[in-house]
């Protein structure tokens, strides 16, 4: 297992539904660290590009809307097989074929307001992590307790 990094964002049903904190705390309880953190609108553009491999499907044109249709909360998470780890926290796409313990299953009902956004896999991750922030707005640093997470820390 490597250590990966992960785009990961709360979309507006997550910021206008008041669960930030506890999406949030799923992802950093499990030991996942936080190497970038903002609150901001999506801009068409920025929507166009994320999205930009589901275009010409039905649901595109109401995911790009969804998107920017309030505030997101936009994270780039650190730690062991973090891209897959965090996609298992957030559950199935479609919340209501998931199960209880999966965040879109436990906070959600639909799959167009399922509240969360991970990458797929390494290179989308990296493809993601360049389009939503800057090289400077990452930070690096090893969350306290490392060694109580991780046997060979
Ligand atoms: N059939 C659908 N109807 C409405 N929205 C959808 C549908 N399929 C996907 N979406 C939306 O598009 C997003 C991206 O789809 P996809 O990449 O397949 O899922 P995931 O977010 O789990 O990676 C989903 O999270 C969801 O918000
Ligand atoms: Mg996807």
């Amino acid at each position: 297992m490597a250590v990966e990094r992960t785009l990961v964002f709360l979309k507006p049903d997550a910021v206008m539904r008041g669960l930030v904190g506890p999406i949030l705390n799923r992802l950093e309880a499990r030991g996942f660290t936080f190497v970038a953190m903002k609150l901001l609108h999506v801009s068409k553009e920025l929507a166009e590009k994320h999205y930009a491999i589901h275009k010409g499907k039905p649901f595109y044109d109401g995911l790009v809307r969804y998107v920017q249709s309030g505030p997101v909360v936009a994270c780039v998470l650190e730690g062991e097989d973090a891209i897959a780890g965090c996609r298992r926290l957030m559950g199935a796409t479609d919340p209501r074929k998931g199960a209880p313990g999966e965040i879109r299953f436990d906070y959600a009902q639909e799959i167009g307001r399922n509240l969360v956004h991970g990458s797929d896999g390494p290179q989308t991750a990296a493809t993601e992590i360049a389009l939503w922030f800057k090289p400077d707005e990452l930070v690096t640093y090893r969350r306290a307790g490392h060694e109580w997470v991780h046997e060979k820390a």
